[in-house]
């Protein structure tokens, strides 16, 4: 966000208070209108990742993010990077004002498009931003994008997201789980270690070192139908992870109809976000300290 192309998000009032509603539409990202600082930000975001990733991100997603050529030098062009996506997967960045109602992103990703926020965050929020930004969309979203078998993944969650839609509120919690400790904040098993792939957690550089080193969080084996039970959080470091052997693991685990699965969820409590079960293959029981007492999602 910067001076010379502010963000317009109005508000609405509604019984929780006023809201901010977020323009839907496909924007053209006004790469002309970036800041100097816009662009040191993005410098000091991608450089410091580039580090912290070494030997901590897996494979794919170092050996793709070089395929696109992304430098600290500016703000990549979504055009550019377009190009080298249209060639690879077919799928396709449009920029976004921020974050877009359910079945809006469920349409784009179902239709191999990507939203992309085109504004970066502030100087003051290098650290922490709650909201998505152009850093965390881009550089953490984006290089997956050219794996083939993510990229289908991707697409088969948005027309699973389009499906839940029609099914109900409750589908809806339980696939959006599955996102979040997958896309979001998954880990992988590669050459015996715990690698990282989940795009919350490559751009965020205390992430990063916390989701594997620390003592603190679980770190348990995928398993489709306990992720959709579980809780997460979304503002403190998740207390579990969850841990995948490979990217076909995950598009052959959600390949069937989720629907039978929905009906089965709907009748079972929710599990809180940093329990462990029995039934779980458990890399490591976190030792919890420092988790907050309450706020799971
Ligand atoms: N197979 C799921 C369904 O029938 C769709 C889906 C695929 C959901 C991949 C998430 C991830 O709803
Ligand atoms: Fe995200």
């Amino acid at each position: 966000m910067n001076a010379s192309a502010p963000r317009r998000v109005e508000h609405q009032q509604t019984d929780k208070g006023y809201v901010p509603v977020y323009t839907t539409a496909v924007v053209e990202q006004p790469w002309s209108s970036y800041s100097r600082t816009d662009h040191e930000t993005w410098a000091t975001l991608f450089e410091r990742q580039r580090e912290v990733l070494k030997g901590r991100a897996c494979r794919e997603f170092i050996e793709n993010q070089q395929r696109f050529g992304m430098t600290p030098d500016a703000i990549p062009r979504f055009d550019e990077l377009n190009a080298v996506l249209a060639k690879a997967t077919g799928w396709e960045l449009v920029g976004v004002e921020g974050l877009l109602p359910e079945l809006t992103f469920f349409d784009h990703l179902a239709n191999r498009r990507f939203p992309v926020t085109w504004w970066i965050r502030k100087p003051e929020q290098i650290d922490y931003i709650a909201e998505p930004d152009l850093f965390h969309d881009l550089f953490g979203h984006v290089p997956l994008l050219l794996n083939p078998v993510f990229a289908d993944y991707m697409q088969a969650y948005g027309r699973g997201g389009v499906k839940a839609h029609g099914i109900g509120a409750q589908a809806l919690v339980n696939l959006t789980r599955l996102y979040w400790y997958t896309v979001e904040f998954g880990l992988i098993r590669q050459d015996g270690a715990l690698r990282i792939y989940g795009s919350g957690i490559v751009s965020s550089k205390g992430e990063s070192i916390h989701c594997l080193e620390s003592a603190a969080p679980n770190r348990i084996g995928f398993d489709l139908a306990r992720i959709m039970r579980t809780r997460y959080r979304i503002d403190t470091y998740q207390k579990t992870y969850f841990v995948i052997d490979s990217f076909d693991q995950l598009i052959d685990a959600t390949r069937p109809d989720f629907t039978p699965l929905y009906a089965e969820l709907a009748a079972q409590e929710s599990v809180p976000a940093g329990d462990v079960l029995a039934s779980d293959r458990v890399f490591q029981r976190g030792s919890g300290e420092g988790w907050a007492q309450d706020g799971d999602v």
